[in-house]
């Protein structure tokens, strides 16, 4: 149903488990050094939370999950639901379009942190205009400003080597978001993976500002074809 979204990720998501498990490992590990001062949790882009780990969404009295996918609810449920039921974590899986409602949807989560699940990155695909697609990405991450809030998202993806020899994925890095310390995680990163070719630009360079602490991950989408995820976290 969409390019970032829908029947083809789920399918992507349930055939590359084994693939994926290391950077799902990351995203649980930096996950898990964020400790949110909220005890409720919005969650947008969840799709089934394929590479969401349940022991942070436990932490949570209440999670409530975002996804314009219609399939995205029922699979998360069928995935998270009795472990949060286990924890005694409310959830409640919503469906619709969360980006272009966010500000009509956070009054009504007044005390909620928002998650930006690996959704910003996409959001090139789904923006009538690209030109204009950073400036949208700025514009929603400017509805959050006071929250506490984070994202995980893609920065650059392109063709690579397949996984490096040893089978493990480089660790994930960590920087300070500023022009020059950008460039050097981005040439890190790229360098590790042994990229070639031309990689895709996913317009998130501006998504947090200047001084935060921003976690470098590598996600070996396809064997040949590998994402840069940023994940960071805001506490206001
Ligand atoms: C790469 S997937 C996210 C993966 C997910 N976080 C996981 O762990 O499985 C991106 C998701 O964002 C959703 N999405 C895209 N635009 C959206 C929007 N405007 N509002 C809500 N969800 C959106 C897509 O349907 C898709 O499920």
């Amino acid at each position: 149903m969409s390019l970032s979204g829908g029947l083809l990720w789920h399918g992507r998501a349930w055939l590359s488990r084994a693939l994926w498990q290391q950077t799902c490992e990351q995203i649980s590990d930096w996950l898990h050094q964020v400790q949110p001062h909220s005890k409720e949790l919005l969650l947008i882009g969840a799709s089934a939370g394929w590479m969401m780990p349940n022991g942070w969404l436990q932490g949570f009295e209440k999670v409530t999950t975002w996804d314009i996918d219609p399939m995205a609810a029922r699979l998360f449920r069928w995935r998270h639901a009795a472990a949060l039921q286990a924890s005694g974590t409310q959830l409640r899986c919503q469906t619709g379009d969360a980006l272009a409602s966010l500000a009509n949807l956070l009054p009504a989560h007044p005390k909620a942190c928002i998650l930006f699940d690996n959704v910003l990155g996409q959001y090139r695909f789904h923006c009538r205009d690209v030109a204009h697609a950073a400036e949208e990405i700025a514009r929603i991450v400017a509805t959050v400003r006071g929250r506490e809030w984070g994202s995980l998202h893609d920065t650059f993806s392109g063709p690579a080597q397949s996984l490096l020899p040893s089978g493990v994925i480089p660790p994930m890095h960590s920087s300070i978001r500023g022009p020059q310390s950008d460039a050097a995680a981005d040439q890190t990163q790229l360098a590790r993976l042994g990229a070639k070719g031309k990689w895709l630009d996913h317009l998130t360079a501006s998504v947090f500002d200047t001084g935060t602490r921003v976690h470098h991950i590598a996600w070996p989408y396809q064997t040949h074809y590998w994402h840069c995820l940023q994940a960071g976290w805001v506490k206001n």
